[in-house]
């Protein structure tokens, strides 16, 4: 398969063409409304001098529309968290190369064009966005996009799948096993994994359906909790140790990707994990960026960062969350395709504390994309 020539416009004078950036945001999975915000911080601060921005927004149930230019739009209002709404003219991407780019879709159905665009940034997460699916389309119709294409993101989204392919890259995992129903955890597995376990969805976010389990009692909810969001669910023994992340970004120049300085979080001792509320709703949740650990140990994770973001085949941007435990024993957690991607979310704070700003990071991942472009690497 070719691959995409790199688009970048010619310069004439100062009066270069811009190039045509289709953000995409909201989405159909629970993150809908966070990836709304990440929209809005990203409508603010790219240089719009450079780039000409199509918002994209897609509602809940999946329809595509051509929102407004307007990042206040797109903020929280108070506790009132944004949406996408149907409103605005209803947009589709072919899945045909030839076929001009994006279209809107008048009442009738008829197809009017709204014009080539250059690079696409699916500021999506979680399933319709993150996990392959949207990338698969954007191949289909050739058009550049952020972030990894469709195998890494679908590894990034199954913790399942992501779990074997760091082990088998001889990278620190965990143990865990994978059941379909409660009664597939064998008393050896019970014995291996010990108390408390983590249950949780293989393929979610946002610590949705998640829980810890400290008494076998209590496992059998657990599982049926995780399977209201994914018949497969993982049990993983439950490590103890501080909570580290790290942000990993491909180089312009090729060669192998970038990791940021480790931040830590701090988790209020009220709740028992990193869960939903202490992550979107308390103020009392804390972060050190960059954290405080001994060089030896930041060595350690940002190492292993980049090789857990090799072993996926990640492309241009992903955050790895890992352990660092009591003796200084890094394990790995998940890797995340699409972090969260407000200024202060954790993924740009980090990128920030090791010298690239929001703004330089946005070109970066657009200049990256472009390189990129589609097809095999
Ligand atoms: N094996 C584990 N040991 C200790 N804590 C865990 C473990 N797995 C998950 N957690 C806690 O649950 C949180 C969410 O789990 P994670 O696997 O990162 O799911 P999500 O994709 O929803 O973020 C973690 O940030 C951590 O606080
Ligand atoms: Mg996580």
């Amino acid at each position: 398969m070719l691959r995409t020539e790199s688009r970048f416009p010619v310069m004439v004078g100062r009066m270069a063409a811009r190039i045509r950036v289709a953000v995409l945001f909201g989405g159909r999975s629970t993150e809908h409304e966070i990836s709304c915000i990440s929209a809005s911080s990203v409508l603010r601060a790219i240089d719009r001098e450079r780039y000409e921005v199509i918002p994209i927004g897609i509602t809940p149930e999946g329809r595509w529309v051509w929102a407004h230019d307007d990042p206040a739009a797109l903020e929280p209002k108070g506790r009132e968290l944004p949406t996408v709404t149907g409103d605005g003219s209803h947009v589709a991407l072919p899945a045909d190369p030839t076929a001009g780019g994006l279209r809107i879709l008048d009442l009738n159905g008829a197809a009017g064009a709204l014009g080539k665009v250059d690079v696409v940034f699916p500021l999506l997460h979680g399933t319709f966005g993150e996990d392959g699916t949207v990338q698969g389309l954007l191949e289909m119709a050739g058009v550049p996009y952020v972030g990894s294409g469709v195998f890494g993101s679908a590894a990034g989204m199954d913790k399942v799948h992501m779990k074997a392919l760091l082990r088998a890259a001889s990278l620190p995992v965990g143990p865990y096993v994978v059941v379909r129903s409660p009664d597939e955890l064998t008393d050896a597995d019970r014995e291996r994994l010990g108390l408390p376990v983590f249950v949780k969805p293989a393929r979610s976010g946002s610590s949705v359906g998640i829980s810890k389990v400290k008494k076998w009692g209590d496992f059998e909810s657990a599982v049926a909790d995780a399977r209201k969001h994914d018949p497969k669910v993982l049990v993983e023994a439950a490590v103890e140790g501080r909570e580290i992340e790290c942000a990993v970004l491909d180089r312009l120049g090729g060669g192998p990707p970038e990791a940021s300085l480790p931040a830590e979080i701090f988790v209020p001792e009220q709740y028992e994990f990193y869960d939903y509320e202490a992550k979107y709703l308390s103020e009392d949740t804390r972060f050190a960026v960059p954290a405080d650990l001994p060089h030896g140990v930041t060595a350690a994770v940002r190492d292993v960062a980049c090789r857990a973001f090799t072993a996926l085949d990640c492309a241009g941007l992903a955050r790895v969350d890992v352990f660092v435990r009591p003796d200084g024993a890094v394990l790995l957690n998940e890797v995340n395709t699409m972090p969260g991607f407000t200024p202060v979310s954790m993924f740009p704070r980090m990128w920030a504390a090791t010298g690239v700003n929001y703004s330089e990071l946005i070109d970066r991942l657009l200049r990256l994309a472009l390189v990129r472009g589609t097809g095999l690497h």
